[in-house]
């Protein structure tokens, strides 16, 4: 299964901020943005990734993550000339997904939620099946998102993209799973009213064709779409506190590769050493000082 980031977009409701720099490399407590959903794919297992920018901003981000090697990933970057859709990203991303299966997560969304792994798991894992999995996330305000209803049994009867009249609470968030036909179908979907090719008429057609699952993160679950200085605030106090009383970091690229099995001590002790001074440096060195052993014996 192939990764895909969508990290492009004009950050208008960040504005002025996001007139220099783009949202997703904006901090979040102590690390870029884009590190949170990056390391959503590879607790996914996903090792190849393709980020999608805009031209101003592509040789920030390859300052960054590289071509993701000192994770033991390889990263390669696309750029989007406009903002024309989510579903854009099936086009762009023809060549880099070929025959695979692929994910596509937004990049300014973060997931948090014991059980996350064992559910990521299992949907990089739709090579054997087909179709299409999508997450939905009782939310407040529907009307900002795309909204999906359900039957009784949790079976989905519709999707509707920020309807004026919301059938249900419950947003789709910005993680999607889809088979080899996700390319076909985004070739084929046109613009919306607003100008966009939309994502929901992707995963429409997979419900058109009985193809589409969605599961509910229910309570316990924390999703985070920062996209407006409130919702980033938000974000920023919510990651500091459930690292500063777990001391375990959300997001710790490093950590994850190494648990992973993608990096050895030695590629871990290099990055140490690069960024030792800061507080995340401080904590990579604690992994080889085995102080997360507990985080270890779990994950094995
Ligand atoms: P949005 O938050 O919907 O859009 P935006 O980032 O441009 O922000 P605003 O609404 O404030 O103008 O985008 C969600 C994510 O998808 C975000 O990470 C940017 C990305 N994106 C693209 O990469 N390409 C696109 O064409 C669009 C619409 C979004």
């Amino acid at each position: 299964m192939k990764g895909l980031i969508l990290a492009g977009g004009s950050g208008t409701r960040l504005y002025p901020t996001t007139q220099v720099i783009t949202k997703q490399l904006l901090p979040i407590y102590d690390k870029p943005l884009i590190m949170y959903p990056l390391s959503v794919l590879m607790i996914a297992g996903i090792r190849e990734i393709l980020l999608i920018v805009t031209k101003r901003d592509i040789d920030r981000f390859k300052q960054l993550l590289e071509n993701g090697s000192f994770l033991g990933m390889k990263i390669d970057y696309i750029i989007q000339q406009e903002p024309n859709g989510l579903a854009e990203a099936f086009i762009l991303g023809k060549d880099f997904i070929k025959n695979s299966t692929s994910c596509l997560i937004l990049g300014d969304n973060i997931f948090y939620g014991q059980g996350f792994r064992e559910i990521l798991k299992e949907c990089s894992s739709l090579d054997y099946r087909g179709g299409a999995v999508t997450f939905a996330y009782p939310v407040k305000d529907p009307k900002r998102f795309g909204v999906v209803e359900f039957d009784k049994n949790y079976n989905v009867l519709s999707i509707e993209e920020k309807p004026t009249k919301p059938k249900s609470n419950f947003a789709l968030t910005g993680l999607y799973f889809y088979d080899n036909n996700v390319c076909n179908i985004a070739k084929n979907i046109k613009p919306s009213n607003r100008g966009e090719l939309e994502i929901t008429d992707i995963n429409l057609e997979y419900l058109k064709n009985k193809q589409l699952k969605t599961k509910v993160l229910g309570r316990g679950f924390t999703w985070l779409d920062a996209g407006t200085p409130e919702s980033m605030l938000e974000a920023s106090n919510f990651v500091s506190i459930i690292e500063n009383k777990q001391n375990y970091k959300i997001a710790c690229l490093e950590e994850i590769a190494y648990y992973n099995g993608w990096i050895d001590e030695k590629a871990l002790i290099k990055r140490i050493d690069k960024i030792n001074k800061s507080e995340y440096g401080q904590y990579l060195a604690s992994i080889i000082e085995d102080k997360n052993i507990h985080y270890k014996k779990k994950l094995k």
